[in-house]
């Protein structure tokens, strides 16, 4: 069965409503690793070989963290920068991460209207994580759509937790190994996948 590695990004998690609860579902998914790289890494020094070899022992990996500057913070990048090396994660040797899965898990304050061509920030959350989607291409791994959670500076506590659970049921099924690309091919976000499995 597949093994998961949550990459999580949170500086002030202590701060945190959506993450947290987030973190809370998450743990909770039988085969996910929770990996808090501030918690590991608070003066961003990461342990490559660590990191490498946790890589090594998942096979679907989540960059989970709250959505700053039409990004991630930046332990993200930094970790980017340090753990993917060349012939290790690309290049004409690096196939270490290849056939992999990944994708982002954010939350973010706008709503989903402000992420459209029409809207305040004009480009969709999916045009944002570019960057990452064109890395993952690089280390021949698959980029899944992102599971996004809009709206945190209203939302309320029930909406909250309804997206844990939501959040939960995407994770225990690729845990299941019962998502497979017909389910996420021609869909923007994870979450919609919560939906078809309740349904089914
Ligand atoms: C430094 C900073 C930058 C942010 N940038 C964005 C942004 O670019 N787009 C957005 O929709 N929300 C942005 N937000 C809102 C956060 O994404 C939101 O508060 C967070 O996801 C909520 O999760 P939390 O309760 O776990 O902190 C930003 C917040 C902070 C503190």
């Amino acid at each position: 069965m597949p093994r998961i590695l949550i990459q999580f990004a949170h500086p002030t998690l202590s701060k945190s409503n959506v993450q947290k609860i987030l973190e809370k579902y998450c743990r909770n998914v039988k085969g996910v690793t929770f990996n808090d790289l501030y918690e590991y890494y608070p003066d961003l020094y990461i342990d490559v070989k660590r990191e490498q070899k946790l890589l090594l022992e998942h096979d679907i990996i989540i960059f989970q963290h709250p959505f700053y500057w039409y990004s991630s913070p930046p332990i993200l990048k930094q970790w980017q920068d340090l753990v993917l090396e060349y012939n290790w994660a690309y290049g004409p040797e690096g196939n270490k991460l290849a056939g992999k899965k990944i994708f982002n898990a954010v939350s973010c304050g706008g709503g989903r209207e402000a992420y459209k061509e029409t809207g305040y920030n004009r480009f969709s959350i999916s045009q944002f994580l570019l960057p990452f989607n064109q890395t993952a291409h690089l280390c021949k791994m698959e980029y899944l759509p992102p599971f996004v959670v809009h709206e945190t500076y209203t939302m309320t506590p029930e909406a909250l937790d309804l997206h844990g659970r939501q959040y939960a049921h995407v994770l225990n099924a690729l845990a299941r190994n019962e998502i497979s690309p017909e389910h996420y091919r021609n869909i923007e976000y994870l979450n919609e996948l919560a939906a078809i499995h309740a349904e089914s």
